[in-house]
């Protein structure tokens, strides 16, 4: 899909040639002259078209208009919340016609609104064909956001660019997370990974079964051991600034199917453990919008990835594993591996001098419970780490919220056996792997954030979303101090 950035007021976009024109109409927007504002006032005055959010009203070929279909949608309060609202709902209600262009017009760029609209668009328009060919896919091909004046046009470029990559990211994001298991192995990560490898600013590093054993990565080896698939050990690096500046290094969750191993999880509803690499998944969307973006700012991406499966070589309940860190691990439940891959990971990234550590991973059935779908869990024992996020969440409709990181809360995860067990009780879940992961997480400042909930939709809607790409994406580009620097781009411009 094709954006575009255009000016046009509502008299241009009554003579602009596309498929189907959008409106969002706000309730600030004064009746002027013109068959668009003639319609818009008219349609006020009846009724049909109210303030209220993502109201709709469509009308077919009206005079003077050469667009053949109009959607007037009302921006509510026009919040970037109640803009993805309105666009969902305009977006969705064209589905059935044949639109390749797409023109929406906007009459304010601010506050997220332009990033909300263009990710509603990609959202309401996406269809996954990869494995399934009778699908039908999107036609839509060139999508004009328009701003009514050329001084908002220019002031929306950078938030038009960051909408791009944003809604790239998302995409890749949610297109790995939705390849079944077996068209999605930790090999296939690899190979996205290379490829994000090969553009400009990034380097790829892909590590297998015999390096990670030489690293002495027991935890992460351990879980891999029940499949016939290799693990992958995944190191992407996206260099825009100087060498000497400390990357913020994101760890993402890979495992590509979790069957809960030998602690094997129920069947109904097992399909969904497909989207257990979600957080790898978010990983890569996150530097794909790097790749389009260029900013000055050095990231680093950590993704060990591999299968959790039942099988004569596979991890027990009880067996003690050694990790990268030294300590050992009981493992009392093959069902907690996620954090038994991230503990190495997380003691790998000590060797990039961190300025920060984020770790994304479908972690816990508990935190599903605790903050449903809407959500994803935000632990840290930064409080500034901790704001940072949850403002860039906050920013773009990407939410989370913080869950306590108590010492009292790692009592349950003593163990006879070995240094630490990988499982407490069942009560406060989400907090306990948390408290797991901090053990390993000692030499930078340390964020994890839970997405369980939030990765992916079930019922008729399943999918994943491909969050939390928009929260990382927008954390990196406003709380990394190098980024006041021109980025690569622009330098070159
Ligand atoms: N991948 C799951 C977490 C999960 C479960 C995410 C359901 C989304 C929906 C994770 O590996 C897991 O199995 N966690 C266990 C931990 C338990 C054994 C302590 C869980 O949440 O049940
Ligand atoms: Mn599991
Ligand atoms: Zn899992």
């Amino acid at each position: 899909m094709n954006f575009e950035l255009k000016t046009l007021d509502l008299n241009l976009a009554a003579t602009h040639k596309t498929d189907a024109l959008i409106i969002l109409v706000s309730a600030k927007d004064k009746p002027a002259k013109g068959v668009l504002s003639q319609l818009i006032s008219e349609a006020r005055k009846s009724g049909d078209l109210d303030a209220s959010p993502a109201k709709l009203l469509s009308v077919w070929r009206p005079q003077g208009v050469a667009a053949p279909r109009v959607v007037l949608v009302s921006s509510g309060d026009g919040s970037a919340r109640v803009v993805r609202q309105a666009v969902t709902a305009a977006v969705t209600s064209l589905k059935s016609f044949k639109v390749e262009h797409l023109t929406l017009c906007l009459s304010e760029a601010g506050d997220y609104r332009l990033q909300a609209a263009a990710q509603a668009i990609a959202d309401a328009s996406y269809v996954y064909t990869t494995t399934k060919p009778s699908a039908k896919a999107s036609v839509l091909k060139r999508v004009v956001l328009a701003l009514p004046t050329a001084d908002q046009t220019k002031a929306a470029k950078p938030a038009f660019e960051l909408a791009c990559a944003q809604v790239a990211g998302v995409s890749l994001a949610k297109e790995w997370g939705n390849r079944p298991a077996n068209f999605a192995t930790p090999s296939h990560l690899a190979d996205v990974a290379k490829g994000l490898g090969k553009k400009t600013g990034m380097h790829c590093q892909v590590l297998g079964p015999k390096e990670i054993e030489k690293l002495g990565m027991g935890s992460f080896a351990a879980v891999a051991r029940g499949s016939v698939e290799p693990l992958r050990f995944i190191v992407l690096q996206y260099h825009g600034a100087p060498k000497s500046v400390a990357p913020t290094v994101l760890v993402g969750k890979g495992i590509t199917f979790d069957t809960g191993g030998i602690s094997l999880k129920p069947g109904p509803g097992m399909d969904e453990m497909k989207f257990d690499m979600c957080g790898a998944a978010s990983v890569l969307g996150t530097f794909e919008a790097l790749s389009h973006l260029q900013p000055a700012i050095n990231v680093v991406g950590l993704i060990p990835t591999c299968e959790n499966m039942p099988d004569g070589s596979a991890l027990k309940p009880g067996d003690v594993v050694t990790s990268m860190s030294g300590q050992t691990i009981e493992v009392l439940n093959t069902d907690a591996e996620g954090r038994l891959i991230l503990c190495d990971a997380l003691t790998y990234a000590t060797r990039f001098k961190p300025r920060a550590v984020i770790d994304i991973a479908t972690l816990t059935g508990a935190c599903v419970i605790s903050l449903g779908h809407v959500r994803s869990g935000l632990f840290s024992p930064s409080d500034a780490l901790a704001n940072a996020l949850f403002a860039a969440g906050e920013a773009v409709l990407d939410p989370c919220w913080r869950l306590p990181l108590d010492d009292d809360y790692a009592e349950g995860l003593k163990s006879n056996f070995a240094d630490v067990a990988n499982v407490a009780g069942r009560e406060g879940g989400s907090i306990t792997a948390a408290k797991f992961l901090q053990r390993f997480a000692k030499d930078y400042p340390w964020a994890h954030l839970d997405i369980a909930g939030s990765a992916w939709k079930s019922g008729g809607a399943k999918g994943a979303t491909g969050r939390p790409v928009g929260l990382l994406l927008h954390y990196l580009l406003t709380s990394t101090p190098a980024s006041n620097k021109p980025s690569r781009r622009s330098t070159k411009a």
